[in-house]
């Protein structure tokens, strides 16, 4: 029996349906608000608005769950990888080991770029923001297979498989002649398809002419990890971004690409990077943690890589890569300090009431940049790293939004706050 909700205003009742989730969200379907009340909602920030109905991901953040498909983070963190995991994102099962094989093999040997293409990174300063590179590149990728970036939304659909392993597989090398361009190597570097993903990457980013890459600490394991625990998040700032732009009927390429922009900033993406710079400035001063704490208190100060819109317990992604940032740490042999001030950071705000009150726990950006300098990533590319990962499930709301014939433009409406009208005044007469 369907159920309704009633908006009272002034005397008046209006019915609106009650629509209920696969894990018994409610919500208030609103979408003849203002043609029965003529009123619309406000809700800056989005907060309490669901923009769409998807079957990819499921958060509780009350309860710190987080699920891609119905399968549990934690449990895709210890039997799976980065690989298979976003073919389970994209495709909405796991993959037979046929499929899965096909996958990856059309993944990993898309890898290497065309020589017009290395050409754009000579265009860039070495002094430019890699994510500013990724997501101009990336839709510049989308003009070098013009095929499946044509904005008819059917062709694109017709093509997005391809399209999808294409992106996948070249996102890596994008990134890695990014870090190469920007620390003078050679860009003539390709893609080994005989290597696993991450493995890959690392080779191309970290090779140099005559000494390839090793990878002597474990670092492509630990970096697939962070990937496959950053690959979708439900209707985070980014994943919303790419949605934003696709609803317009654009392609692939350019809404991902609009998602790259939207994860840079330090609010979301870029909290990683944050992160890092917080627990440096914090060791050089030689406070043990307790100043910042005050200082965040005190609101001069945030204290990166805690809180979260969602999650009011602990952020899953954050417990597993603490877990993965100490194991890396021991198998390299490093005793690195931001660790120490990092676990004290997070016992202190746990216990604190400022924290706790507000429900700010240790998000999926706190420990991360841990492991990637442990590894070798320079800050400067760690929400580079951030968006290689959550490519998957940017493609995977692109197509599902794509796939729905009912899905209509995102434009919200305003509350104006500026002039009423006013007649227009000629220069020569305002004085
Ligand atoms: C990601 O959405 C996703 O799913 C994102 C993500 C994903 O996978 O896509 O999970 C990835 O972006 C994780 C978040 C990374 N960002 C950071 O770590 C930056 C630090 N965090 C804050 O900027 C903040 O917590 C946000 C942006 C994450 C959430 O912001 P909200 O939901 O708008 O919360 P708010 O800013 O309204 O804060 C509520 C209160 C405020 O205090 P009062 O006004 O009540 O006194 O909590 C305080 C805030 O000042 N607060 C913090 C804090 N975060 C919130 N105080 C100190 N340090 C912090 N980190």
């Amino acid at each position: 029996m369907e159920s309704n909700g009633i908006i009272r205003i002034d005397d008046e009742n209006f019915e609106f349906p009650i629509i209920e989730g696969t894990e018994q969200e409610k919500a208030l379907d609103l979408r003849t608000l203002r043609a029965k009340t003529g009123f619309v909602a406000f809700d800056e920030g989005y907060g309490n608005t669901g923009s769409c109905e998807s079957a990819i991901t499921f958060i509780n953040g009350e309860k710190g769950i987080l699920r891609h498909r119905g399968y549990p983070i934690e449990q895709l963190a210890e039997h799976s990888n980065f690989v298979e995991t976003a073919y389970l994102i994209i495709n909405g099962e796991l993959p037979t080991a046929a499929s899965l094989n096909a996958f990856e093999g059309n993944v990993l040997r898309s890898g290497t770029l065309n020589a017009n293409m290395i050409s754009l990174f000579k265009g860039f300063n070495t002094s430019a923001h890699p994510m500013a590179m990724l997501s101009s590149i990336v839709n510049a990728l989308g003009t070098y297979n013009a095929q499946y970036a044509t904005n008819v939304r059917k062709i694109d659909l017709e093509h997005f498989d391809t399209a999808a392993t294409l992106l996948m597989s070249k996102v890596r090398s994008i990134a890695a002649l990014s870090y190469r361009m920007k620390v003078g190597l050679p860009l003539d570097i390709e893609s080994d398809s005989s290597k696993f993903y991450t493995e890959d990457f690392l080779t191309m980013m970290f090779s140099k002419p005559e000494i390839e890459y090793e990878d002597t600490c474990g670092a492509a394991k630990a970096l697939d990890l962070f990937f496959l625990l950053h690959a979708d998040h439900e209707q985070n700032c980014s994943t919303s971004t790419v949605r934003m732009v696709a609803s317009s009927g654009a392609n692939l390429f350019a809404s991902i690409s609009a998602g790259i922009s939207a994860l840079w900033g330090p609010s979301h993406g870029g909290a990683n990077m944050a992160v890092i710079e917080m627990l440096e400035s914090i060791h050089a001063s030689g406070d043990d943690g307790s100043r910042f704490i005050e200082a965040a208190k005190s609101g001069k100060a945030k204290l990166m890589g805690f809180g979260h819109r969602v999650y009011k317990n602990y952020d899953p992604r954050a417990k597993i890569l603490g877990k993965s940032a100490i194991k890396v740490l021991e198998k390299i042999g490093v005793n690195d300090p931001l660790l120490d001030i990092a676990s004290r950071l997070e016992k202190a705000a746990l216990e604190d009431d400022y924290f706790v009150s507000r429900k700010l726990y240790p998000n999926v950006d706190f420990y991360s940049g841990i492991i990637l300098k442990a590894i070798g990533i320079p800050v400067e590319f760690f929400t580079v790293m951030f968006a290689i990962g959550r490519i998957p499930g940017w493609m995977a709301n692109w197509k599902e939004i794509a796939k729905n014939s009912k899905s209509r433009i995102h434009r919200p409406r305003q509350i104006y706050t500026g002039s009423n009208e006013r007649n227009f005044v000629k220069l020569e007469k305002r004085g």
